[in-house]
């Protein structure tokens, strides 16, 4: 009796713990909800063992991860898998067996905020695979320097070394690439350091293989306006709230913490911030890039009075290289054709939506692929245990599109 009792109470200790009220038409909410537990109980880990000083949160969080997600490079029948370096820096390389013909050739960034996960994670080695094996192609899945230890610019400089490498002729020999079938890509954070490495490939006149594609997967791309349309709606969506996005920046871009607040309140792009021209502001102007049916009855948070000199301060948070949104109409026509693939349930969907739309506007060719059940992240959750269904179906539409289009 004790014992029932007892489990009982735990039961709905631990419902009550998972159940978070979520907005209807997610996908599969009961697992949404499961994944978010997960992360809960692993950042409030991280958290107390920060604060005890045993280490840094995203260390236990990354060594948790790796724990239980790293797994080993493993050749199978269809693909070759092994572990190498690309420009210096870390990568998994992806290689159909057999035959010494041409193949298509991507370039891919996980995602994590900059600071989390690894190509070595189970998700992303399946994701990588599977794509190696589909589409026929060369993948090479780039371990990038992570925040703490490494702040901007150091990630885009690993990215784009990567991608310098994996675009030179000996590397496109060796692995029998196709130099006019390439493609980068990366989801979130990944989705950022693809978009900044398109854009700087593209304008790059000593450049000779250019990419054919740029495939994107709901990116993070500016830091200047937290209440975009979905920011706010999604503020208290899992499994990337919106304060949870603000640090993953703060972190990326080497700036003190403490600034969490202003940036979540929009201090730092209010209108008494002179460094911000009209014209910046035009290129993250949601009122004007969304469709109407995405503002919804959302009103933009643009202060008279906020906090001047933050991007003073923190000059990255202006710098293209970090928030490629806001590049210069004429950098991003130079890119190449493009897939964005964005989530309704997702802050940072707008981030997405307003780069497809500038893209347009600067003449690219677009595929805007966007989930109305899907949630930030869903994709790398296609796979057992977390298998979703909208993760299957976005990783299916994204492997279609590069299949017809690379
Ligand atoms: C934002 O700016 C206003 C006006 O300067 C100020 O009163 C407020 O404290 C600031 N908020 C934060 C979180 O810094």
């Amino acid at each position: 009796m004790r014992l029932r009792v007892a489990g009982a109470v735990l039961l709905s200790a631990a419902a009550y713990y998972v159940y978070l009220p979520l907005p209807s038409g997610v996908s599969e909410p009961w697992k949404l909800m499961l994944l978010d537990a997960l992360f809960r109980s692993f950042m409030q880990a991280s958290d107390v063992a920060h604060a005890l000083g045993l280490c840094h949160r995203v260390h236990l969080l990354n060594r948790v991860v790796n724990w239980m997600e790293a797994i080993e490079a493993q050749p199978c029948a269809a693909v070759h898998v092994a572990d190498s370096t690309l420009g210096g820096v870390a990568t998994r390389v992806f290689q159909p067996q057999g035959g010494r013909r041409l193949r298509r050739g991507v370039i891919y960034f996980h995602g994590g905020g900059w600071a989390l996960a690894s190509g070595r994670m189970r998700s992303y080695d399946l994701l990588c695979r599977k794509m190696s094996e589909d589409l026929d192609a060369v993948i090479m899945s780039v371990d990038y320097r992570l925040a703490p230890e490494a702040v901007f610019p150091d990630q885009y400089h690993d990215a784009l070394a990567a991608s310098r490498a994996f675009l030179s002729p000996q590397v496109l020999q060796r692995f029998n690439i196709d130099p006019e079938r390439v493609c980068v890509s990366g989801d979130s954070a990944g989705g950022n350091l693809a978009a900044a490495v398109a854009q700087e490939l593209g304008s790059d006149d000593s450049v000779t293989v250019k990419f054919k594609l740029q495939a994107l997967i709901y990116p993070v791309l500016q830091a200047l306006d937290f209440h975009t349309a979905s920011y706010q709606q999604n503020q208290a969506v899992p499994i990337l709230y919106r304060p949870v996005m603000v640090r993953f920046w703060l972190q990326y871009l080497g700036a003190d913490g403490s600034l969490e607040p202003l940036l979540l309140a929009n201090n730092h792009s209010a209108l008494d911030e002179p460094a911000i021209s009209a014209e910046t502001r035009s290129k993250l102007d949601w009122t004007t890039l969304l469709p109407r049916g995405h503002r919804k009855h959302f009103q933009p948070v643009l202060k008279e009075i906020g906090s001047p000199g933050v991007v003073g301060r923190v000059p990255a948070l202006m710098d293209v290289r970090a928030a490629p949104l806001l590049a210069e109409q004429g950098i991003l026509g130079r890119t190449p054709k493009a897939y964005v693939m964005t989530c309704e349930f997702d802050v940072l969907r707008d981030d997405g939506l307003m780069y497809a739309r500038r893209l347009q506007d600067a003449g690219v060719t677009v595929t805007t692929d966007h989930y109305d059940d899907g949630f930030h992240g869903c994709m790398v959750f296609a796979f057992l245990p977390m298998m979703s269904s909208v993760g299957q179906r976005s990783m299916n539409g994204y492997i279609r599109w590069l299949d017809q289009n690379l």
